[in-house]
């Protein structure tokens, strides 16, 4: 353990990891509401849209833990990791290991698929997403299916996210959840270079402004 708990995520990735969380409970439940609730799905879903897309920006342009190149690792790295997480003892790496970090791609994939689909696709009565008018009837249809299906993965993986947090609570002792709060990890091995949270505001503008033009094209 470091003398000083070495401080791992930024408050950027913290506000988007919880913002998160609570704009996706709000989208299940507008979601099945519908009626005029649905256009508070629609606002709730541009959030996420503008958080992941400023998480993707940060992935490349922000702290050394948040970015994709240090947590997207190749085959090797990934097994090595796996036989890690059978054992008891906490894994020090200051930022995402690297199975998890594969879960995070593919959490933020989902997510953008979940968005992209959202802005097709229609309720058949009151309500479409603002790029319908460009897809027609029966595209819309087809993007709403993927819409519905696509949340059944999201939630899938969330319950394999929450299954795994647990898993390193109880085997490993780590509390993640935690550590995604106040941003530390008493038993990482080295200090991240973590950036102002300032520095995430242009990128956060850039991808509300980015979300505002595709809603409003
Ligand atoms: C750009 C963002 C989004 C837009 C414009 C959007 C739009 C819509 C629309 C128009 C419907 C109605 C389709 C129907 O009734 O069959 C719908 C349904 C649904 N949306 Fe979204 N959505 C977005 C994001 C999201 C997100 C982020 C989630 C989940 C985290 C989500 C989950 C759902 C679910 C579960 C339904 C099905 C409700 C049901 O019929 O039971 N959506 N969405
Ligand atoms: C809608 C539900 C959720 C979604 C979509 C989600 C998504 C994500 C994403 C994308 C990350 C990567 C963060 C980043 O690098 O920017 C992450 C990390 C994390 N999430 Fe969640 N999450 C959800 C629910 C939860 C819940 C309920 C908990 C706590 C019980 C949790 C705890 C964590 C922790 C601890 C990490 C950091 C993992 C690590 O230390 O490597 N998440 N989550």
């Amino acid at each position: 353990m470091s003398a000083t708990p070495a401080k791992v995520w930024d408050l950027p990735v913290r506000l988007f990891h919880w913002a998160l969380v609570i704009l996706c409970g709000f989208s299940w439940w507008s979601a099945e509401e519908g009626g005029l609730t649905l256009q508070y799905h629609m606002w709730a879903g541009y959030s996420i849209l503008a958080l992941v897309i400023f998480r993707v920006m940060w992935g490349f342009a922000g702290s050394a833990s948040a970015r994709f190149a240090s947590f997207l690792h190749g085959p090797a790295r990934v097994m090595a990791a796996v036989r890690e997480l059978l054992t008891p003892a906490p894994m020090q790496v200051a930022g995402h290991n690297p199975l998890g970090g594969w879960m995070v791609a593919v959490m933020l994939v989902c997510l953008l698929v979940q968005t992209g689909s959202g802005l097709f696709a229609n309720d058949d009565i009151l309500n479409e997403g603002p790029l319908y008018k460009y897809a027609g009837k029966a595209l819309s249809d087809t993007l709403t299916s993927l819409h519905h299906l696509n949340f059944n993965v999201l939630l899938g993986l969330v319950v394999l996210h929450v299954l795994a947090i647990v898993w390193h609570r109880v085997r490993k002792g780590e509390r993640l959840t935690a550590a995604m709060v106040h941003g530390r990890k008493p038993w990482a091995d080295g200090q991240p270079r973590l950036a102002p949270a300032w520095r995430a505001l242009p990128w956060l503008a850039a991808s509300a402004g980015l979300v505002m033009l595709i809603v409003n094209l």
